[in-house]
């Protein structure tokens, strides 16, 4: 039955469902709008339109609540390890003891790359930025896996994927410096073979550190899904045209990169070292910032969804503090971060337009905490974000009736006209 009646000032109308949702959302369902009334919305951006119902994440923006398949964020970054969650957001339901060690065992057993692909890297230059190395790798996947439609071998690639993803990675990051690539090791869990992919060094020991082994399953759980941002939507449209898991994949690495998404991690310590050695220090960013014509905005504040606080930034604000006093790193740029927050939450403009530090602002203090270079931040969070792709990819493949995402526009161009032969024009 309709809950809902639009109508339009001719006297034409349509009746709206209303689609609810477990958590009381309401949703419009406008499907029949255009063949009834000949009218389409129009919601540049996106901010007011729900292109799909979703079982796989919770967030309530106002309240700061984050909720992976109802399980509270704060409660995940404190009990779990990444691989847990992997199974969480993709199988639908936390792992028993043998569901993990199984799950477990077969990401570790699939890490190892193609030996062919290795010489994809050999193509690249050595100041190739890592997210353009990791797009192209994960859609190249699809050349060695080849999907087919059987749900035991779709299975095996969304493990290779959370598998190789690391590795290739790494790779890429031991590219840029020049040095040999180290080879995964089945003994070691997924945060352990990627730090000693990353920083082990041929024929010397590595010790794995297990204060950093904490913090990045920490931060990947942090990242591991966000409902529909830009690049889970990117992985969704490209899903909706029957695109493989990789290619799709692929595009949402694309996606993410860009500064307002994923790449903001970068942009926010690029920020900080700006304003360290500026002796204008942060006054004159927080001005810049809210100066239209600057074309500067604060990295890492603001947040489409969230208008009160990010659950993501308040964990890893405390998390930057407790790492570093662990690690022994004093990192002059902690300082610049807290006093550049106090400056913009004290300030009327971020006040009034609700503007917060999102997952972006102390995730870089804590990558390079670690040892993680800064070009490739992005690449952490696309690491993380894995899952979340992965099992919106699922989803969207597996809606009952989903249909090619493929939205409608308002024409603003001109209106017909005759052509003319170039001496007329
Ligand atoms: N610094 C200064 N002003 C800002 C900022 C900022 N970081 N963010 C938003 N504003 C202002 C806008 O200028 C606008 O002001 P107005 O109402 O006077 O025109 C108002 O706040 C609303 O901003 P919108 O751009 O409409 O907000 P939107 O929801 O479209 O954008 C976004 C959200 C992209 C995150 C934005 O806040 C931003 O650019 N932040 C900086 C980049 C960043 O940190 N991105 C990471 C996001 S989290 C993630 O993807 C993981």
């Amino acid at each position: 039955m309709a809950e809902a009646k639009l109508h339009l000032a001719d006297d034409r109308h349509v009746d709206l469902p209303i689609t609810r949702g477990t958590e009381d959302e309401v949703g419009l369902d406008i499907s029949r709008l255009r063949a009834d009334t000949g009218a389409i919305t129009l919601d540049p951006s996106l901010g007011n339109t729900g292109a799909c119902t979703s079982a796989i994440t919770y967030i309530d923006g106002e309240k700061g609540i984050l909720r992976y398949r109802g399980y509270a964020i704060e409660d995940l970054a404190e009990n779990s390890n990444f691989p847990e969650v992997c199974h969480l957001l993709i199988r639908g339901s936390l792992p028993s003891k043998s569901e993990r060690d199984d799950f477990r065992t077969r990401m570790t057993r699939h890490t190892l790359v193609h030996e062919d692909m290795k010489k994809f890297f050999e193509g690249f230059p050595p100041s190739a930025h890592p997210m353009a190395i990791l797009c192209a790798m994960v859609s190249s996947l699809s050349a060695y896996y080849p999907e087919d439609d059987s749900p035991e071998e779709l299975d095996l690639n969304i493990i290779r994927l959370l598998a190789k993803a690391k590795t290739l990675a790494a790779f890429s990051f031991k590219k840029s410096i020049g040095h040999p690539f180290i080879y995964p090791r089945n003994d070691l869990g997924y945060v352990a073979n990627f730090l000693r992919m990353m920083f082990a060094v041929p024929a010397e020991p590595y010790d794995i550190d297990p204060v950093v082994v904490d913090a990045l399953n920490k931060l990947l759980i942090l990242h591991a899904d966000h409902e529909q941002n830009c690049s889970t939507t990117t992985v969704r449209t490209v899903c909706s045209s029957g695109a493989n898991l990789f290619a799709s994949i692929s595009a949402g690495i694309c996606a993410l990169w860009g500064p307002l998404h994923g790449g903001a991690n970068q942009a926010v310590i690029e920020m900080l070292d700006r304003i360290a050695v500026d002796p204008d220090g942060c006054e004159k960013y927080i001005n810049l910032a809210k100066q239209k014509d600057s074309g500067f905005r604060l990295m890492g504040f603001g947040h489409r969804v969230y208008r009160n606080f990010d659950p993501r930034a308040l964990i890893l604000k405390k998390s930057a503090d407790a790492l570093l006093s662990k690690l022994g790193v004093d990192d002059p740029l902690l300082a610049v971060a807290q006093k550049l927050e106090e400056a913009a939450l004290s300030d009327d403009y971020f006040i009034e337009r609700k503007l917060y530090p999102n997952v972006d602002f102390y995730s870089g203090i804590l990558y390079r905490a670690i040892g993680i270079p800064t070009d490739m931040f992005t690449v952490m969070f696309a690491l993380g974000r894995m899952p979340g792709w992965i099992a919106h990819w699922l989803e969207e493949r597996n809606s009952p009736g989903a249909r090619i995402i493929r939205p409608r526009q308002i024409y603003t161009g001109a209106t017909a006209r005759p052509w003319l032969p170039i001496d007329k024009r």
